[in-house]
């Protein structure tokens, strides 16, 4: 039985020096030393021993236990370390690679264009005011003097939830958000930036795109003070030698009308492509504010007058930049955008 025993360990010596993975070491380890194992069998003819062997060949198998559970932990250890060298070397970790530069974000260019127009603004005076992008019939039409038959929406014909909901196809609503929270409060002065929303999708026209709203109540108010403001506002947006052209036209709500043109930022006024020779380009729809739009919305048209605006961002953004086509801001395309940093 102590040849046995002793066979049995040299056998388990020799394979588990001979265990080429941790798994397979286990293996070794259960075919040994298991419930089932080898010696768990042979020392199950302990019986039959006469009794004075027996404590004898107890302390030789817990000897051989004992060294052999050893020996199972030392080639573990051996086992891990070249199963983790191994991994290593496969992922090649460089350790003296440069780390990468975590990019630091910036604003979209559309974004600095408003928020530079935004600061014009303020610096006049005016405050930013805000409104839904999901309008009421009332909001967007209505109280801006654009009954339901009115040809005038044709023009705006936009993307509806319901009848009566739509996507705003205008700032102009926020003038009318504004007038009800304020009535009959003067001065009125705040700009509207934001998203609109119309049926449009050319190199100049997108079914997404942004305006700054413009609106001033007050005592007195003329169109000499809408001119004023607008030809600052263009000199400080484009340079100290710009002037402001007001050409009559037709808005729903404003009374008298005016498309505002100011000198081409390209040739200066001389005449080139971009303002097909004229030295003008337009920038903005604007007008006095419609004496029924004023009383719909709590303001006696008696007592009171203003004037209103609505400028495209991305026609103002296009001018300044030299950008041809209105549909590279939507891209997603970094190489525009970091142009703009
Ligand atoms: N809301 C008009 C448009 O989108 C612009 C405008 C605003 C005109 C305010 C006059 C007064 O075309």
């Amino acid at each position: 039985m102590k040849e046995k025993l002793q066979a049995i360990a040299d056998q388990a010596r020799a394979e588990i020096s001979a265990a080429k993975t941790q798994d397979a070491l286990k293996q070794v380890q259960i075919r040994y030393l298991g419930k089932k194992g080898a010696m768990t069998s042979v020392l199950r003819g302990m019986g039959q021993l006469p009794p004075e062997e027996r404590p004898l060949v107890g302390s030789l198998a817990n000897k051989i236990r004992d060294e052999l559970t050893a020996l199972f932990a030392e080639r573990q250890n051996e086992l891990r370390q070249e199963e983790r060298l191994a991994q290593m070397a496969k992922e090649r970790l460089d350790v003296t690679l440069p780390g990468r530069p975590l990019e630091l974000g910036y604003l979209h260019p559309l974004t600095q264009v408003m928020d530079e127009i935004a600061e014009i603004f303020l610096g006049m005076g005016f405050t930013v005011a805000e409104g839904p992008e999901v309008e009421t019939d009332y909001y967007n039409f209505e109280a801006l003097n654009l009954p339901k038959d009115h040809p005038a929406r044709e023009m705006q014909d936009s993307f509806y939830f319901t009848p009566d909901m739509l996507l705003r196809t205008h700032t102009s609503p926020v003038q009318v958000h504004t007038m009800e929270k304020m009535a009959p409060q003067v001065p009125v002065r705040i700009i509207a930036p934001g998203k609109v929303y119309r049926r449009d999708d050319d190199a100049t026209h997108s079914p997404m795109f942004h305006q700054v709203e413009g609106l001033v109540i007050d005592h007195h108010i003329s169109l000499a003070d809408l001119k004023g403001t607008l030809l600052l506002f263009a000199q400080q947006m484009f340079g100290p030698h710009q002037q402001v052209r007001l050409r009559p036209s037709f808005f729903p709500f404003t009374e008298p009308s005016a498309e505002v043109d100011i000198t081409c930022m390209v040739c200066n006024g001389k005449g080139c492509r971009t303002c097909k020779d004229t030295g003008w380009i337009e920038i903005l729809g604007s007008g006095m504010v419609h004496p029924r739009v004023l009383e719909m919305s709590g303001y006696d048209p008696e007592e009171y007058t203003g004037f209103a605006f609505g400028m495209g961002v991305e026609r103002i953004a296009m001018l300044k930049y030299g950008v041809d086509d209105l549909r590279l801001f939507f891209l997603n395309d970094l190489r525009l955008a970091r142009q703009f940093r």
